[in-house]
């Protein structure tokens, strides 16, 4: 089973949770490439894609809209997608950006997650401070690997059964 993960952000927590994704597939006897979005040539190898943005001012980052736009152009593999943003998990709704719906609709997406993700002010620009700033969101690390893991855990069940459906 060859599963290509390709994450995109600013600040390295959407790729720690691709990380963990193929951490969890390679456990299972998955191979898995782990690629940047620029990487990606050609998809024709992989059973499997999972494609993960950062969102940002509820966008996702472009280049990961980039790779959704190559990889829509052709014949693909089933692909899953998630959205590294919101974090206080509990307190607000679960955001499904313009751009993770627009991924969704053109790659036929088995499904679309959304995971906490993580803040840390120091690392921010200037103007990624003031939009943190003016927003009301709460630095932190609100990612949650158990999510995740069993989100792996899913996707693996469906290619196993060979009925993407999660
Ligand atoms: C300037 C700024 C804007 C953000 N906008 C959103 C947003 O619109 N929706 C959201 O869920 N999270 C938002 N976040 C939170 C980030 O998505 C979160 O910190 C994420 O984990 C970043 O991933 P990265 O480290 O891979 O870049 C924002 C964070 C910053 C600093």
């Amino acid at each position: 089973m060859k599963i290509l993960v390709s994450t995109a952000g600013r600040h390295g927590a959407t790729d720690s949770l691709g990380r963990e994704l193929a951490r969890v597939f390679e456990h299972s006897g998955g191979d898995v490439d782990l690629r940047a979005p620029a990487s990606v040539a050609c998809v024709d190898d992989y059973d499997a894609l999972v494609i993960g943005s950062a969102v940002y001012s509820d966008r996702w980052v472009p280049a990961a809209k980039a790779l959704v736009d190559r990889v829509s152009r052709s014949e693909h593999p089933p692909v899953w997608l998630f959205s590294c943003g919101p974090l206080h998990s509990s307190d607000r709704p679960v955001n499904v950006t313009s751009d993770a719906a627009h991924a969704a609709s053109v790659l036929h997406a088995t499904a679309h997650r959304t995971f906490p993700g993580k803040l840390d002010p120091e690392r921010l620009s200037a103007g990624e401070r003031q939009i943190f700033e003016n927003s009301g969101a709460v630095a932190g690390d609100f990612r949650d690997w158990v999510l995740v893991c069993n989100w792996a855990r899913e996707i693996l069940a469906c290619l196993t059964a060979g009925t993407p459906g999660s």
